[in-house]
C-alpha cells in the first residue's frame, strides 16, 4: 500500500498539463486545453485536459480520469507501476515495504539478466560457432539491419555458456532460475542453460525492457519454437510480440499474426505496425491491451485450417472490445512471411487494401461451403447467412447486408430481412432473461451500471449527487447525515459516494485521483464522465441536495405490487410520506 499521503504529494508534483503534453500536442482553450485522443483514433480533438480538477476526459471515447489513470492508459501500467513511473518523473522516492522491496529488486534482476542474454545472444551470431544460425536468418530472407533491429541472436549448442557468464557476472543461481533462464539438474545439482542451440527472439515490453525470450530450432525434432515460461516480468498472456515497435508510430490499426517470422518479415517489408500473440491463441487481455492503441485490426493469420478457426475466435474477442477486423486471405501461401518472400511486399499491401471486413469474410465462407448452383445449395448457404445476419447488432448493418445477399442469390431483401427477425426473436426466447441484459449493456455505461435499465430515476439522481459533489465538496459532510451509500440503487455509484464519504472522514481533498486504486479503468472513466457532465451542467450545491432528496424518495416509493399488499393504516402513512418527501 503506498500512502494516500504521498499520492497526494506526487499529484501536486505531476500537473496533469505537463505530463499530458509529452503524449498529446495540447492546445489552451480558457481553462480548458484540448487536443487529439491517444487512446482511440480522431481528426477532432475530443480530448480535453482540466486543469483545475487535473483530470481529463474524451468526448469521443469516454476515456477520462486523472494523471495516474492517463498514465495507466497510455503506458498501459497497473496501478502502482503509475505510481512509481510519475514518482520517477518527478524525482520521488515511493515508499515501499520490505516485501515489495524485495519482488521488485528480483524484478529489476529479471531484467538485468535478459539484458545480459539478449546481448549474448546477439554477439553469437558474429562467432563461427553461430554462423549457422545467421545463415539460417540470412536464408529466410532477413536483412542484418532487421536482424540487429530485432535484438535476434543465437544460444549456442552448449550446456553452460550463458549461465556461466551470468554467475561471472555475480548473478545468482536462483534468479537464474526465476528468469527461466537456467535450470537445476536434479541429479548432478548443477546448473544449466534453457535455451540451447536456438535462434532466439527477445520479447521486448513497451519500455523496452527483454521480457522473455522464444527459442526456434534450426533443424532435428521436438518443438520448434521454446518460449520463456511466465516470470515475475512476464505474462505471455498480456503481451504482443513487437508492439514496442509498432508503438512508435501513429497507429491507425494492427496487424495480427500468429508467429514471430510473420511479424518480422512484415516489419521489414514496411507493415511496422504488425504485432503477433506469443504462442498463445489471442487473449481477452492482449485484445484489451490492442484496443489502447487503434480501433481496427487486420487479421493475417495462418492460410492452414488451425489459421481460420484462429480467426474466426479472435474476431469475437476483438468485437468485445470493440476493435473492427478485416481479415487477410492469403493464398499460394502458408502465412504471411512466406507469402512476402514469394510475392514480394507490394503485392502484400494489395492483400491489405483488399482484406475484406469480417462479415464479408463469413459470407465468403459459407459461399464456398454449399454448392450454389444447386437450389439444396442456395437454400443452405442462405440459412446459414441468415443466422450470421441476425448476430449483427446494428439493423441498418443487417439491411446492408440483407440487399447484398438478395443480389448475389437471386432473392429478395425483404424476404431475407423476414426471416432474419424470426431467428433474431427465436434466440432471443431462447436466451431467456440474457437477452434484456444484452440491452443494458448498451445503455450509456455498458455493464458497469446495470441497475441503470431498470431505475432509470434513481441512477440519473445518483450521477448528479456524484457530479455535485465533485464540483462542491463542501457539501459531502452535510449530505453524509442526509443520505448513506446504501440509499443508492446503483452499486457502482454507492461505492463512489461510499469512497467519498471515507475521504471526508481522512481529511484528503475530494478529486477524481481518489477513484485509482480501488476502481477500474472503466469505472474510472464513469466517474470522469460524471465530473465531466457536472461541469458541462454547471451543477449547484444545491443540486447535491435537491438530488438526495430524489434518492429517498425513489427508494421510499413502492412498487405497484407492493402497495398492493399495503393495508389501508400503512397505504394512508405511505401517502403521506410521499407528499412530503415531494416538498
Ligand atoms: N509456436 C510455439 N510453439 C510451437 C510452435 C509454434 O510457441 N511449438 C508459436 C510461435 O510463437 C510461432 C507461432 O506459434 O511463431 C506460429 O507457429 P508456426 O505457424 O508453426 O510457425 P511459423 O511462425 O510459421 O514459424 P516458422 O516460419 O519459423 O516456421
Ligand atoms: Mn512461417
Amino acid at each position: 500500500m503506498i500512502p494516500q499521503s504521498f499520492i497526494e504529494e506526487l499529484k501536486m508534483n505531476s500537473d496533469i498539463e505537463s505530463v499530458i503534453s509529452s503524449y498529446v500536442q495540447l492546445r489552451k482553450r480558457g481553462r480548458i486545453s484540448t487536443g487529439l485522443c491517444p487512446f482511440h483514433s480522431e481528426k477532432t480533438g475530443s480530448f480535453t485536459v482540466y486543469p483545475e480538477s487535473q483530470s481529463f476526459y474524451c468526448f469521443g471515447c469516454g476515456a477520462g480520469g486523472d494523471v495516474v489513470g492517463f498514465i495507466r492508459r497510455i503506458e498501459n501500467l497497473e496501478y502502482v507501476e503509475a505510481i512509481k513511473f510519475l514518482a520517477q518523473r518527478a524525482g520521488m522516492n515511493v515508499p515501499e515495504d520490505a516485501a515489495e522491496d524485495k519482488t521488485a529488486l528480483l524484478k529489476t534482476k529479471i531484467l538485468e539478466m535478459n539484458r545480459e542474454a539478449a546481448r549474448f545472444y546477439f554477439s553469437e551470431l558474429t562467432k563461427p560457432s553461430g554462423k549457422a544460425a545467421l545463415d539460417y536468418l540470412l536464408g529466410r530472407g532477413l536483412e542484418p539491419k532487421t536482424i540487429k533491429h530485432f535484438g535476434l541472436g543465437y544460444a549456442p549448442n552448449d550446456w553452460t555458456r550463458l549461465t556461466d557468464l551470468l554467475a561471472s557476472k555475480g548473478f545468482r543461481y536462483e534468479d537464474m532460475v526465476a528468469a527461466q533462464l537456467s535450470r537445476k539438474s536434479e541429479k548432478s545439482g548443477r546448473y544449466y542453460d534453457v535455451f540451447r542451440d536456438r535462434v532466439m527472439f527477445p520479447i521486448i515490453d513497451l519500455r523496452g525492457n527483454v521480457i522473455g525470450f522464444g527459442g526456434r530450432k534450426m533443424s532435428g525434432d521436438g518443438p520448434k519454437y521454446y518460449n520463456s515460461p511466465d516470470t515475475p516480468v512476464f505474462k505471455k498472456t498480456k503481451n504482443l510480440f513487437a508492439l514496442n515497435f509498432a508503438k512508435k508510430q501513429k497507429l491507425e490499426r494492427l496487424i495480427l499474426c500468429e508467429g514471430y517470422m510473420d511479424v518480422i518479415a512484415m516489419h521489414q517489408a514496411g507493415f511496422t505496425e504488425a504485432v503477433a500473440s506469443l504462442g498463445t491463441s489471442l487473449t481477452s487481455d492482449q485484445c484489451r491491451l490492442a484496443s489502447s492503441y487503434v480501433d481496427e485490426a487486420v487479421l493475417a493469420y495462418d492460410s492452414d485450417e488451425a489459421g481460420q478457426k484462429a480467426t474466426k475466435r479472435a474476431i469475437g474477442l476483438l468485437d468485445e472490445v470493440g476493435i473492427r477486423t478485416k481479415v487477410l486471405t492469403i493464398q499460394d501461401a502458408k502465412d504471411p512471411d512466406e507469402y512476402i518472400k514469394k510475392f514480394g511486399g507490394t503485392r502484400f499491401k494489395k492483400l491489405i487494401e483488399q482484406s475484406a471486413g469480417s462479415v464479408e469474410y463469413e459470407l465468403s465462407k459459407i459461399g464456398k461451403k454449399y454448392d450454389t448452383e444447386t437450389p439444396e445449395g442456395k437454400i443452405g448457404a442462405l440459412k446459414d447467412a441468415v443466422g450470421l445476419l441476425a448476430e449483427m447488432k446494428n439493423p441498418l448493418e443487417r439491411e446492408v447486408w440483407a440487399a447484398k445477399l438478395a443480389r448475389d442469390y437471386g432473392t429478395t431483401k425483404e424476404g431475407i430481412l423476414t426471416q432474419v427477425q424470426t431467428k433474431i426473436k427465436r434466440r432471443a426466447r431462447a436466451e431467456g432473461s440474457r437477452a434484456i441484459s444484452g440491452t443494458a449493456q448498451q445503455n450509456t455505461f455498458g455493464g458497469a451500471v446495470p441497475e441503470k435499465l431498470k431505475n432509470p430515476a434513481s441512477a440519473a439522481a445518483e450521477e448528479r449527487l456524484l457530479g455535485a459533489v465533485l464540483r462542491h465538496p463542501e457539501t459531502l459532510s452535510t449530505l453524509s447525515t442526509k443520505v448513506s451509500p446504501e440509499d443508492f440503487v446503483c452499486e457502482l455509484y454507492g461505492n463512489f459516494y461510499r469512497k467519498l464519504l471515507t475521504t471526508l472522514s481522512t481529511g484528503f481533498e475530494v478529486s477524481l485521483t481518489l477513484f485509482g486504486e480501488d476502481f477500474t479503468l472503466e469505472q474510472q472513466g464513469i466517474i470522469a464522465k460524471l465530473a465531466h457532465l457536472a461541469r458541462e451542467h454547471q451543477y449547484s450545491a444545491e443540486d447535491a441536495f435537491e438530488a438526495a432528496k430524489t434518492i429517498l424518495r425513489l427508494k421510499e416509493k413502492k412498487t405497484d405490487k407492493e402497495i398492493g399488499e399495503l393495508s389501508g393504516a400503512e397505504l394512508a402513512a405511505y401517502i403521506e410520506k410521499m407528499r412530503k418527501a415531494k416538498k
